[in-house]
C-alpha cells in the first residue's frame, strides 16, 4: 500500500504549486494531480457544486489507487474537506490560509489576506481567524480574475499587474506589512508581486506546511513511499492542450500528457 500514489487535486492549476512542494520534500511518492479546469474557478462558486466535484474527483483518485488525497485548493478545502474525510478512509490533507504564520510573522500587526471569495465567506476561514487572529488586525481582499489569468499562463502581463496592484493598494495604505497568498494560485504570482509591492512586504503562503503535514500523516499510517517514485500523472476535465502547454513552466519537471477526464 505504501508504494501506492498520492491523488492530489485542484480547480486548476493552482495546486501544481503545492505538487511541486511534495515532490521536493517526498520525491520517493508517485503522485497524481487532476485539475478541475472545467469548473474553474471555484472561487465565485457555490459551495454545493464544489463539494460534489471534491467527491467526483476524490473517487476517481481513490480507483486510481491513491492512498492519501491532498486537497491542493483553499476553497474546496473551505467546501469540502469535511465531507471527504466522512466518505473516505485515506489520510485527506486539506489547506487554508496560512493565518498563524503571518500573525507571527508582522511587525505591524495588520496582515492582508488575498484568497478566492468562497474561501472568505467560508465557515472555516470565520473559525480560523477567531483562532489565531488574536491582537493583530486581518484585513481581506477578495480577488477574482487572477485565477483566469494564471490559468491562461499568463503570470506578468501589464493587465495582471494592474489588477494586482488595485488589490493589494487598500491593505498597503492599512499598514500591512505581510500579505497572506490564500489561494494556491497566487504562489505563481510571487515574482510579479515581488516587483509591484515594496521590498519589506512578507508573503506567506502553505504549500511547504501542507507537504510536512503529508509527511506526518504518512509516517503516523505507516505509509511513506520507499521509491522509486512512479512519473507524475495529469489530468484535466476541461481543455487538457492548455494544461499540456502552461504545465512545463509551472511543474518544472518532465511533464507527460495531460489526459483528458470527464467526471
Ligand atoms: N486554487 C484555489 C484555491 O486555493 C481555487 C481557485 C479558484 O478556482 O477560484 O482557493
Amino acid at each position: 500500500m505504501s508504494e501506492q500514489p498520492i491523488g492530489v487535486f485542484d480547480s486548476g492549476v493552482g495546486g501544481l504549486s503545492v505538487l511541486r512542494e511534495i515532490h521536493q520534500l517526498l520525491p520517493q511518492e508517485s503522485l497524481l494531480y487532476v485539475a478541475d479546469s472545467g469548473f474553474v474557478p471555484y472561487g465565485e462558486k457555490p459551495p454545493e457544486l464544489i463539494v460534489e466535484r471534491s467527491c467526483r474527483i476524490a473517487e476517481f483518485l481513490l480507483e486510481q489507487g491513491a492512498k492519501s488525497l491532498v486537497v491542493a485548493c483553499n476553497t474546496a478545502t473551505a467546501a469540502a474537506v469535511g465531507e471527504l474525510r466522512l466518505r473516505y478512509a485515506v489520510p485527506i490533507i486539506g489547506m487554508e490560509p496560512a493565518v498563524k504564520p503571518a500573525t507571527l510573522a508582522t511587525r505591524s500587526g495588520v496582515v492582508g489576506v488575498l484568497a478566492t471569495t468562497g474561501t472568505l465567506r467560508s465557515a472555516r476561514f470565520a473559525a480560523l481567524l477567531d483562532r489565531f487572529a488574536g491582537s493583530v488586525r486581518v484585513i481581506t481582499q477578495p480577488c477574482p480574475g487572477l485565477v483566469e489569468c494564471i490559468e491562461r499562463g499568463e503570470l506578468d502581463s501589464e493587465p495582471l499587474a494592474r489588477l494586482l496592484a488595485d488589490y493589494t493598494q487598500p491593505l498597503l495604505e492599512a499598514g500591512c506589512d505581510t500579505l497572506i497568498l490564500g489561494c494556491t494560485h497566487y504562489p505563481f504570482l510571487k515574482p510579479l508581486l515581488q516587483r509591484i509591492l515594496p521590498a519589506d512586504i512578507q508573503l506567506v503562503d502553505t504549500g511547504a506546511a501542507v507537504a510536512r503535514q503529508l509527511q506526518n500523516k504518512l509516517r503516523e499510517f505507516a505509509l511513506l513511499a520507499q521509491g522509486p517514485a512512479q512519473p507524475a500523472r495529469f489530468w484535466s476535465s476541461g481543455d487538457a492542450a492548455l494544461l499540456q502547454r502552461v504545465l512545463p513552466s509551472l511543474w518544472k519537471e518532465t511533464a507527460p500528457l495531460v489526459q483528458e477526464l470527464s467526471l
